[in-house]
This record gives structure tokens, C-alpha cells and sequence, in this order.
């Protein structure tokens, strides 16, 4: 896997670390602006409610999209420590019903195996900005996670959280991880059934006829109504959105992050 250049997409570029798992093995000998940039641009951790829409935004418009259904999936693909998928179990589980949310079955991956094995874990390294970002939208984070304890390691990680901390096993169960890989997740889409599909800050890393199939493909198995999430950083990558729509997608919230099949 190969990132493009965090700010331009020139071929002769000098930033052009390789990534098995995008930060996990950003070690440049020496660090740039470039790269200072870049490490908060490209986290492996992702982050619980991470700041590429506004969650509350997003929720309501699922709510609403999928009011009558029965069953909807929500897949995260490239779900890093599983935070991503953790966002909406504990938006889902902090404000809806049981009878409600119950129709909202999680499923997450990764192709790493470290970070899969992190996320399976029911531990999350989480620092005092995390929280306050959960408290955003969730009222009392603290009451999710418990006993703080040393980090959970993951190699090369440049996030400095101090602590992990145990996730609540009745929001953590609502997720089910594997490691898988974006594409064969892709193919495996149920034509019949709903998604709300996430693939968010990756499509840099990936190479250019390796998007083009996933892309294709989603558009392909996607049935209509369904619900494609990516993040800001996927934006980096030549005319994103514009693919979208030529793909058969809208975007029903103008700047948001989100786009839905025709
Ligand atoms: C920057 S993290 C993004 C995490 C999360 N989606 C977010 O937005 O916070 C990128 C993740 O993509 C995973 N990844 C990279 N290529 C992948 C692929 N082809 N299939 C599945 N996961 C992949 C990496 O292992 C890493 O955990």
C-alpha cells in the first residue's frame, strides 16, 4: 500500500512512505512540517466520533432514511482500532431504544490483524480530547469506559493517549470484527439489504485501479437508499466526490460526508 502525497498529488513527490497500516509504520528519519501535518492527518487509531461530519447530522438522516425498515447494516471497512463502528454502537445504544437500534447490525474490518485483534479486545486507548469529543454527542462518556489501565500497544502508533480503558461489554457486543479487506467486503454487498456503508480515510493509501473496483463495485451492489460514508482525508484523492456522482450517488447533506445511491 502507498499514500499519495499528503497535500499535493505530484508523482515526484518527496513524502512517500509505505504503509502496511497508514501511521503504524510512519517512522520518517526526520520530521518535516510535511510531516507533522501528516501525522494529524493519517492516524491508525482513528477516534471515537471522529470530526469528518457532524454525527448528529449523519444519525438523524439514517434514522430518518430508515424509518419502517426492518434491518439495516451498518459495515465499517477499515475500522483501524475500531472506533468508527464504537461510535455508532454507543450512539445507537446511548439514545435510541433496544427495540429501535436492534435493527442496526454492526460489522467491522480491517486488513491488519494487529489492528483487528486491538479492536476485538474491548480495550480503547482513549486521551482527554477523545473524551471530550464523545461528550459531543454521548452525556456521560465516562460511564462506557472503565478501568483505565496502561495503553494498549500498537506498533508504531504516534497517538499518545496515557491510558485504555475497558468498553462497556453491552456496547462493545454490538459489534462483530473480522479482518477482511475493503474490496472483498465489497463483494460480498447484499443487493437486497440497506447499508450504511463506511469507508473512511483510507482511499489514499489505495492504489488508483484498486479504488476504481471498490467504488464500481459498491455502486454496483448498492441498493438504492443505501448510504456511502467516507472521511476528509478521502477527498485527497483526485475528483472523489465527482466519481460518486458519475457512479450514481447524490449528496442529500451539501459538505457532509456522506452520499446515497440513487
Ligand atoms: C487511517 S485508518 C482509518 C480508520 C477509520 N476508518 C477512520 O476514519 O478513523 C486506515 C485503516 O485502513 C486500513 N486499511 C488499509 N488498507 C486496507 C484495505 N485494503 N482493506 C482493509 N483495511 C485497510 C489500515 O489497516 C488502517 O487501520
Amino acid at each position: 500500500m502507498r499514500i499519495l502525497s499528503v497535500n499535493t498529488h505530484q508523482p515526484d513527490r518527496k513524502y512517500t512512505p509505505h504503509f502496511s497500516s497508514c501511521v503504524k509504520i510512519y517512522n520518517p528519519k526526520r520530521v518535516t512540517n510535511l510531516d507533522i501535518f501528516a501525522k494529524n492527518m493519517v492516524r491508525t487509531t482513528s477516534g471515537p466520533f471522529r470530526q469528518d461530519y457532524d454525527w448528529d447530522n449523519l444519525m438523524r438522516y439514517i434514522f430518518l432514511n430508515f424509518e419502517g425498515e426492518s434491518k439495516v447494516n451498518i459495515s465499517s471497512l477499515a475500522c483501524a482500532d475500531g472506533s468508527e463502528p464504537l461510535s455508532y454502537a454507543l450512539y445507537l445504544y446511548d439514545k435510541t431504544p433496544k427495540s429501535y437500534y436492534g435493527k442496526f447490525h454492526i460489522t467491522a474490518s480491517d486488513i491488519d490483524s494487529e489492528m483487528i485483534k486491538v479492536a476485538k479486545s474491548g480495550r480503547i486507548n482513549l486521551s482527554n480530547a477523545d473524551f471530550e469529543n464523545i461528550g459531543k454527542y454521548i452525556k456521560n462518556p465516562h460511564k462506557y469506559f472503565n478501568n483505565p489501565d496502561k495503553p494498549v500497544k500498537i506498533t508504531n502508533n504516534v497517538d499518545n493517549e496515557r491510558y485504555s480503558y475497558k468498553i462497556a461489554s453491552d456496547v462493545h457486543s454490538l459489534i462483530q470484527f473480522k479482518k477482511s479487506d475493503i474490496l472483498k467486503e465489497v463483494k460480498k454487498i447484499n443487493p437486497d439489504e440497506y447499508y450504511v456503508l463506511n469507508i473512511k480515510n483510507v482511499f489514499p493509501y489505495l492504489k488508483e485501479n484498486y479504488i476504481n473496483e471498490v467504488l464500481e463495485t459498491m455502486a454496483k451492489k448498492l441498493k438504492s437508499g443505501s448510504i456511502f460514508v467516507y472521511g476528509k482525508y478521502d477527498l485527497l484523492v483526485p475528483n472523489f466526490k465527482t466519481r460518486l456522482f458519475n457512479l450514481g450517488f447524490f449528496e442529500p447533506k451539501q459538505g457532509e460526508c456522506f452520499v446515497q445511491k440513487i
